[in-house]
């Protein structure tokens, strides 16, 4: 890709993420409070966890060569600070949460360890598409929080974590079409489910029987991890399609957005 390209992607989405500073109303975490003991017990333990692993532990690329990555121009180290100043905030909403829950804390665990394993293990690009594909999932975790939590300032955390999440899960489709004009091949989309349906697995195993503790239904969770997955393949073929014919150009933010709800 272009140098001059890369730029123009990275200033672009340098804006949203001074734009969405702006009009980010706190959750009222003083508001009264009724929950069942069972679904509040589960709802702490399940966000606790969430607090380390979004944004909570080491808030930025961890990758062997994510240093160089980052100073390869002064847009990319500055749009990636912005992405991760937003999951510093995603770790503070949630920390309100666990208070307001009365919930434990969590400083460490074996999966948030293997997670870092796995982020270091291979080069930044690798990381982004795990950090990507993290970010679908969790979608799916905090569409069914906010839909069953039956609490409101909760319900809006999630909703402006959602909102967030939108714009990283985008501006990641922008990065990756730049980086692949010509779309991705079978192989590259199979690494792509495969890669997802890994981190569902993870999420599931960890969290599933919280959410349906919350009241989730039997489903849910797999048919909106497919949804999302088959929902950023398809925006990654509509958007270098319509680039390659023409239509927008490659920095253009002329695409759909990546709903967060
Ligand atoms: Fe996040
Ligand atoms: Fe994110």
């Amino acid at each position: 890709m272009m140098k001059t390209q890369r730029d123009a992607h990275q200033q672009k989405w340098i804006r949203h993420f001074e734009n969405n500073r702006l009009h980010r109303p706190e959750p009222d975490w003083n508001a009264p409070f009724h929950m069942e003991e069972k679904k509040r017990r589960a709802l702490a333990w399940s966000l606790a966890e969430y607090q380390l692993g979004d944004g909570g532990g080491p808030c930025r690329l961890i990758a062997r060569d994510a240093e160089s990555y980052r100073q390869s121009s002064p847009y990319t180290q500055m749009v990636t600070d912005h992405w991760f100043r937003e999951e510093a905030e995603h770790s503070r909403l949630l920390s309100g949460a666990v208070q307001r829950l009365s919930g434990t804390f969590v400083t460490d665990t074996f999966a948030f360890r293997q997670f870092q394993r796995v982020r270091r293990l291979m080069g930044a690009q690798f990381e982004m598409l795990v950090l990507l594909q993290v970010e679908i999932i969790s979608t799916v975790y905090y569409r069914i929080i906010r839909k069953h939590c039956g609490d409101e300032p909760i319900a809006a955390m999630c909703r402006l974590i959602l909102r967030d999440e939108s714009g990283h899960v985008s501006y990641h489709r922008d990065r990756l079409c730049q980086d692949h004009p010509g779309g991705w091949n079978l192989l590259q989309r199979a690494w792509f489910y495969f890669l997802g349906y890994a981190c569902a697995t993870v999420l599931w195993l960890g969290h599933g029987w919280a959410l349906r503790a919350l009241g989730m239904r039997d489903g849910d969770f797999v048919a909106q991890v497919h949804r999302g997955l088959t929902s950023f393949v398809r925006a990654v073929v509509r958007r270098t399609s319509a680039v390659s014919a023409g239509f927008i150009s490659p920095a253009s933010a002329k695409t759909d957005p990546i709903p967060a709800s």
